[in-house]
């Protein structure tokens, strides 16, 4: 059995040794006599899973001790409602729009108070993200500011986290989270669905601080409160046992690896070579600004859609699978997460080549 290159936006590429991992969990977990799928959240082999899970997150992502790390069911997009009616609850918040899963965030967030809008590229088709401090002083009363530090559809990402006083600071990482060393320790809640870099699809990651605990609502149902989650230990319902156990796994490849310094790099050498391939060429033209150029997802275009729907049927022709542009931008994009190697993106960048030297 042969397998193609994969970039797809998500669910994605992971780690070969974590699939063969996987593959051999399934049968039997860590000598429990019990396959992954078979086997039960409250028992100790799963305990342990868990507890490593949640210890080597902390780790990567520097979290202190005032932080906790839930798994939940839902999605990435469930946050974008359990967040404010938990927390907004008729006050006001920022929401800084630079693609369709931070407006939908902020559509949400409405049902629950003022949402003022702090940046938005939407008149440029969410070509760029803010500089830092473009939104200027919140106003008065702002209990948090949220944001999309990748984004995933337009392929533009923030290179900075943003500064913020006097509000808490939220963030959808749900596309670039552990693609580079970031003080985890700095958002008072950051999300992930975990489909792009952490595992499979059917878990997403949150982190919130203890102390706005004490702020969410209690008159919501059970399944919405962040309190019940952290009191549970994530366990108020039946976790996606799969999903952590994929989690933890891919944490452990990427301390492994050497931590995120080492990925950091490789995620920078394979944008480098993709977009070095755009900048050289009349033929290709990326979608960012340059400045809010994505890592994770490189969205481009040869400027005419019919060569466009070519060009992916010629890729996926030669093994290059998933680069069809999403369906509000259009073009290609080629999605390079901390599972994808450099043999794949190597041979789109030659792609790239040939398709122009042909084409052009
Ligand atoms: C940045 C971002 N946020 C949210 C979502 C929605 O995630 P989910 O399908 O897990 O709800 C996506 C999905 O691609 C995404 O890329």
């Amino acid at each position: 059995m042969s397998r193609s290159h994969n970039f797809s936006p998500g669910p994605a590429v992971l780690p070969e040794a974590v699939l063969r991992q996987t593959q051999e969990a399934l049968w039997e977990l860590n000598g429990c006599g019990q396959g992954l799928l078979e086997t039960s959240h409250r028992g100790a082999a799963f305990a342990d899973v868990m507890e490593r899970a949640t210890g080597r997150l902390r780790r990567l992502l520097r979290l202190s001790d005032d932080q906790e790390v839930l798994f939940l069911h839902g999605g990435a997009r469930t946050q974008f409602y359990q967040i404010p009616m938990n927390l907004l609850r008729g006050g006001r918040a920022t929401y800084l729009e630079t693609g369709t899963w931070s407006r939908q965030a902020a559509e949400e967030a409405r049902r629950y108070g003022t949402v003022d809008v702090g940046f938005s590229s939407a008149d440029s088709r969410y070509d760029r993200v803010p500089e830092q401090g473009a939104w200027g002083p919140l106003p008065k009363g702002t209990t948090y500011l949220h944001y999309t530090s990748n984004n995933t559809v337009a392929g533009t990402e923030y290179a900075y986290v943003p500064d913020v006083e006097g509000a808490s600071l939220m963030c959808d990482m749900s596309s670039n989270l552990l693609s580079r060393q970031v003080d985890g320790s700095r958002f008072d809640l950051l999300y992930a669905g975990a489909q792009k870099n952490l595992g499979p699809a059917g878990v997403t990651m949150v982190v919130l601080r203890k102390g706005l605990l004490e702020r969410c609502d209690t008159n919501l149902p059970m399944m919405c409160r962040y309190d019940v989650h952290v009191k549970k230990g994530s366990m108020y319902n039946t976790p996606c046992t799969f999903g952590i156990y994929v989690i933890e796994r891919v944490c452990a490849w990427l301390e492994e690896l050497g931590g995120l310094d080492v990925i950091d790099a490789r995620n920078q050498a394979q944008a480098d070579l993709i977009y070095g391939v755009m900048d050289a060429s009349d033929f290709w033209q990326g979608r960012a600004a340059k400045r809010s150029r994505s890592r994770m997802n490189a969205t481009f275009s040869t400027g005419d859609a019919a060569l466009d729907t070519a060009c992916v049927a010629a890729a996926t022709a030669e093994g290059l699978l998933g680069l069809k542009g999403h369906s509000s931008m259009g073009g290609l994009r080629a999605s390079m997460y901390n599972a994808q190697n450099d043999e794949a993106v190597q041979a789109l960048a030659s792609f790239m080549k040939h398709f122009e030297a042909t084409h052009g």
